[in-house]
C-alpha cells in the first residue's frame, strides 16, 4: 500500500516538473478550449504503450497555385491543356525540403530513430511508433485516455503539447494531439431529434418546390413558339444552338458529373416520362446515371412522393444536350446527415471532395486539417441508418466537369474552412476537372433567414450585398441565370432573370451575383471587372475591404468591421460573379409524377455544364484534353458567349446591379453559342 502512494505521489511530482520544466525554447503547437462532453478524460495512457504517430507537415508554395493554373488553362499559354497528374500536384506543394530536414533531425535529436520514421506517399507527414513515454518526451506532453460515451471507446489524446519554436511553422498538426472526432452537440441533438422527421422534411421540400402544374399535363416539345411559356430540351438546343450529337459512341472517359445532396433522389419514372415526351425515345425508359454513392448516399427513390426535384431537374436538363454520354450522380452523405445539410451551411462539400481525392482527407492549410470537427460530419455515423463504413478517400475518380446545383452564404463559414476547401478546387483544376456552381437565386442578397435573419442582407443596416459561395473561389465557374420573358422567342436575346413569383426556388428569384468579401479579384478577371466599373459604376457606395485569414466572418463584428464607416453595400475589391449565365426560368421538369415549372441558377449550371461536357467530348475525339478549369479561357474570348445587356437582380432593397454590354455582376459574360465555343475550343491545343 505504502509503496503504491510512494508512486502515486511521484507521478504527481513529476506531472508537475514535466509542466515547469518545458524549455523556454519551446512554444504550445496545439491547446484543447474545451472538451466536448461526450468525452470523459480517464486515467493516464500506460508509458510502454505503442502510439501511432503522425506528423502533418506544412505544404509549400500554396501561394503559386494561382500561376500553376493558369499556365494549364490560360488559352495563350504553350502548356494549355497540359493538366497535371495527382502526383505532380503532390510534388508541387510537397513540403520543402527545408522542412522535411529540420522536422526529421528534430524528430531524431528527440530520440526517434530515422529507420522508424517512414514518409507517406502525399509527402504531406511523417509517419512512425513511439512508446507514450517517448512521445510525451519528446512534445512535453501527456497522455490520457478519452472515452467517447457515444460509441464506448477509448483514444489516447492530450490537452496541449509543445515544439521548439524554429520547428513549429514546419508543422501543421500532429496526431494523437488534441483531436477528438467527435460531432458538436448543437448538431448531434438537431440530427438525433430529426431522424423521424425525415421523411416530414421531405414532404415539405416536395411542397416547396411544386411550382405550377401544366394545364394539359404537357408541354409541346416540338414548339419553339411557347419557349416564353415553358422552357423544354428544344427551346435550350435552340437558344444556345446546340446540334444533336454527331458521334455514336460516347467517349470512354467523359462523364458528366453532377453533385446531389439533400435528399435529393431521382425517380425513375420521371425520368422515362421526361424522356418518352421531351425526346421524342431518343433516349430510351431505364436510362439513368452512373451511381457513386459516397458515404451512404443514395441514388434514386421508387415512391414518386419523394422525388428530389432538384436531382430530376438536373438529369433532365443535362441528359438531352450530352446523351448517349452518361451521367455521373455523386450522392454525398447518409440519409440522416443529408436531412440536416441546411443546418450547417457545408452541403457536404467537403466529404464530396475527401471521396475525389484522397490527399484532401489529411491536407492542411490556414489551420483546417482533413474534416473539421465542428462542421463536417464525421464516419463511420453511428447513428441507426448512418453510414457505418469509413470516411471515403479517394474512392471516386472525379469526371471533367461537374455541376453543383448548391451552395450558401459567402458569411456562413469560417475564412480558414472556406479558403482551404477553395485551394482544393485549385488542385483539381490542375488535373484537369471543371467546377460549375451555381450562382445563387437571390440577386445581390441572399437566401434569407439564417445569421443575418429575413433580407439575405449583410452589415450594420442589413443593407450590404451578400455574395453566394463556393462560386466566390476564384478557382470554379459561378454560373448564373436568365430568361426568356412572355412575349418574346429563343430567337431574341435573353434578359437576366427577374420573377418575383420566383417561389419558390426563391422569393423574388433573380440571379445571384455581386463581389466577394473573402478573394481579391483574380488577374483573368481584372480587366472585364474595371470595364464594368468604368463605364457602368453601379449608383451605390461600395467600400474595399476583405476578410483577413483569421477572422471569422459568420460573426457580425468581422462583416461591419469590413463594410467600416463606408456606408457602402459592394466590395470594389472583390471578385465578381457570376462568370457566365443560361436560362433559368420556367424550366419543364417531370417530377413526382406530373409536368412541373422549375427552375433557378440550379437549372442554369447543369445547362452549362452539359455544354462544356460536349465540347470536351469533341476534344477528346480529336485527341485533346478536356478544357480543365474554365475561366481563363472565357474571359480570353467573351465574343463565343450572348452578351446579356438587359435586366437586373433585385435584392437587399435595391434593383441590384444592370446587365449591360460586357462582363456584368448579373449575367457574367453571357450565355452559351455553342458553334462559336467550339470553334474556338477545337483551335486550342
Ligand atoms: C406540337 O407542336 C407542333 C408544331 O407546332 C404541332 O404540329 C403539334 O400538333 C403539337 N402537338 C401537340 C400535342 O399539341
Ligand atoms: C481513359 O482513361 C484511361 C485511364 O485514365 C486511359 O488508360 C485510357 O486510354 C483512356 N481512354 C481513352 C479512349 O482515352
Ligand atoms: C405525354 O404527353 C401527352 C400529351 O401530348 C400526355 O397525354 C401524356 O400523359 C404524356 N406522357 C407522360 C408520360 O407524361
Ligand atoms: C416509358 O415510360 C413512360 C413512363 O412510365 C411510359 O409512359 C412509356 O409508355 C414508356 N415507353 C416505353 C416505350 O415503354
Ligand atoms: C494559425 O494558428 C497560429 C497559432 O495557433 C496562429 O498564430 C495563426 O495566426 C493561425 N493562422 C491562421 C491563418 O488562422
Ligand atoms: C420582394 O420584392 C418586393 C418588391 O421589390 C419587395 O417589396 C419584397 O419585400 C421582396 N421580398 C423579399 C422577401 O425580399
Ligand atoms: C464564429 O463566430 C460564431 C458567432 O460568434 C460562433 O458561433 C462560431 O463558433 C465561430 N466559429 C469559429 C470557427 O470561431
Ligand atoms: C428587359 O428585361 C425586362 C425584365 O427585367 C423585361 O420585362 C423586358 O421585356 C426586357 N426587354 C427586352 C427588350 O428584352
Amino acid at each position: 500500500m505504502v509503496s503504491v502512494k510512494v508512486i502515486a505521489l511521484l507521478a504527481a511530482v513529476c506531472g508537475l516538473l514535466d509542466a515547469t520544466a518545458i524549455p523556454p525554447h519551446h512554444e504550445v503547437h496545439e491547446k484543447r478550449e474545451v472538451l466536448h462532453p461526450r468525452w470523459t478524460k480517464e486515467k493516464r495512457v500506460e508509458p510502454r504503450k505503442l502510439l501511432p504517430m503522425r506528423i502533418g507537415l506544412a505544404q509549400n508554395n500554396l501561394d503559386k497555385g494561382y500561376e500553376h493554373l493558369m499556365d494549364v488553362s490560360d488559352p495563350s499559354s504553350s502548356n494549355f491543356g497540359k493538366h497535371w497528374t495527382a502526383d505532380d500536384v503532390i510534388n508541387a506543394f510537397r513540403p520543402s525540403d527545408e522542412t522535411e530536414r529540420e522536422v526529421r533531425n528534430w524528430l531524431i535529436d528527440g530520440g526517434i530513430p530515422s529507420s522508424r520514421i517512414s514518409h507517406s506517399e502525399n509527402k504531406g507527414w511523417f509517419a512512425f511508433y513511439a512508446t507514450v513515454e517517448e512521445a510525451e518526451k519528446l512534445l512535453y506532453t501527456t497522455y490520457h485516455e478519452y472515452k467517447d460515451s457515444v460509441t464506448g471507446g477509448v483514444m489516447p489524446s492530450s490537452d496541449e503539447y509543445h515544439l521548439p519554436k524554429n520547428i513549429r511553422r514546419h508543422i501543421d498538426y500532429i496526431t494523437p494531439g488534441i483531436k477528438l472526432l467527435a460531432p458538436v452537440e448543437s448538431w448531434q441533438k438537431k440530427r438525433d431529434s430529426k431522424i423521424p422527421q425525415a421523411r416530414k422534411d421531405i414532404e415539405k421540400r416536395i411542397l416547396h418546390e411544386v411550382l405550377q402544374t401544366s394545364p394539359n399535363g404537357h408541354y409541346n416539345n416540338s414548339d419553339l413558339s411557347t419557349c416564353d411559356v415553358a422552357i423544354t430540351p428544344a427551346c435550350i438546343a435552340a437558344l444556345y444552338k446546340i446540334p444533336p450529337v454527331s458521334h455514336r459512341l460516347p467517349h470512354p472517359n467523359n462523364s458528366l458529373g453532377i453533385f446531389e445532396s439533400e435528399l435529393q433522389f431521382y425517380t425513375q419514372y420521371d425520368l422515362d416520362s421526361f424522356f418518352t415526351n421531351y425526346t421524342s425515345g431518343k433516349i430510351p425508359n431505364g436510362t439513368h446515371p452512373v451511381a457513386a454513392n459516397i458515404d451512404g448516399g443514395m441514388q434514386a427513390s421508387d415512391d414518386l412522393n419523394y422525388a428530389g426535384t432538384e436531382c430530376n431537374l438536373d438529369l433532365q436538363l443535362a441528359y438531352p444536350i450530352v446523351y448517349p454520354q452518361t451521367l455521373t450522380d455523386y450522392e454525398v452523405d447518409d440519409y440522416i446527415v443529408q436531412s440536416d445539410q441546411e443546418d450547417t451551411y457545408t452541403f457536404g462539400f467537403n466529404t464530396f471532395l475527401d471521396a475525389l481525392d484522397g490527399s484532401y482527407c489529411t491536407f492542411a492549410a490556414y489551420n483546417e486539417t482533413g474534416n473539421d470537427p465542428n462542421l463536417d460530419q464525421a464516419y463511420p455515423d453511428p447513428r441507426i441508418g448512418g453510414w457505418a463504413g469509413k470516411l471515403m478517400c479517394g474512392t471516386f475518380k472525379p469526371t471533367n466537369v461537374i455541376s453543383l446545383s448548391y451552395g450558401g452564404q459567402e458569411s456562413d463559414l469560417p475564412i480558414s474552412y472556406q479558403k482551404r476547401q477553395c485551394l482544393e478546387y485549385m488542385k483539381l483544376g490542375l488535373q484537369g476537372v471543371s467546377f460549375l456552381f451555381a450562382s445563387g437565386d437571390s440577386g445581390v442578397s441572399n437566401y434569407p433567414g439564417d445569421i443575418d435573419g429575413p433580407t439575405g442582407c449583410l452589415g450594420p443596416n442589413l443593407d450590404v450585398f451578400n455574395p453566394t459561395w463556393p462560386g466566390t473561389c476564384p478557382f470554379v465557374t459561378s454560373v448564373g441565370a436568365t430568361k426568356v420573358y412572355p412575349g418574346k422567342t429563343v430567337y431574341d436575346p435573353e434578359s437576366a432573370v427577374y420573377d418575383p413569383a420566383g417561389h419558390p426556388y426563391s422569393v423574388n428569384f433573380s440571379s445571384g451575383g455581386g463581389f466577394s468579401n473573402v478573394y481579391p479579384i483574380p488577374k483573368y478577371q481584372a480587366s472585364a471587372v474595371s470595364t464594368f466599373f468604368e463605364k457602368h459604376n453601379p449608383p451605390y457606395k461600395s467600400y474595399s475591404a476583405l476578410a483577413g485569414d483569421t477572422s471569422n466572418i459568420t460573426k457580425k463584428a468581422d462583416i461591419d468591421a469590413l463594410v467600416g464607416s463606408s456606408g457602402g453595400v459592394y466590395n470594389r475589391i472583390g471578385r465578381g460573379i457570376p462568370d457566365i449565365a443560361a436560362v433559368g426560368d420556367n424550366i419543364a421538369v417531370y417530377s413526382g409524377g406530373r409536368v412541373r415549372l422549375s427552375g433557378g441558377t440550379s437549372a442554369s449550371a447543369p445547362i452549362v455544364s452539359a455544354v462544356f461536357n460536349r465540347i470536351n467530348e469533341e476534344r477528346l475525339n480529336a485527341g485533346k484534353s478536356p478544357i480543365g478549369f474554365l475561366n481563363p479561357s472565357l474571359y480570353a474570348n467573351p465574343g463565343m458567349l450572348n452578351d446579356i445587356t438587359n435586366g437586373t437582380n433585385p435584392g437587399c432593397g435595391t434593383v441590384g446591379f444592370s446587365a449591360v454590354k460586357g462582363w456584368d455582376p448579373v449575367t457574367g459574360l453571357g450565355t452559351p453559342n455553342f458553334p462559336k465555343m467550339l470553334e474556338y475550343y477545337m483551335k486550342l491545343p
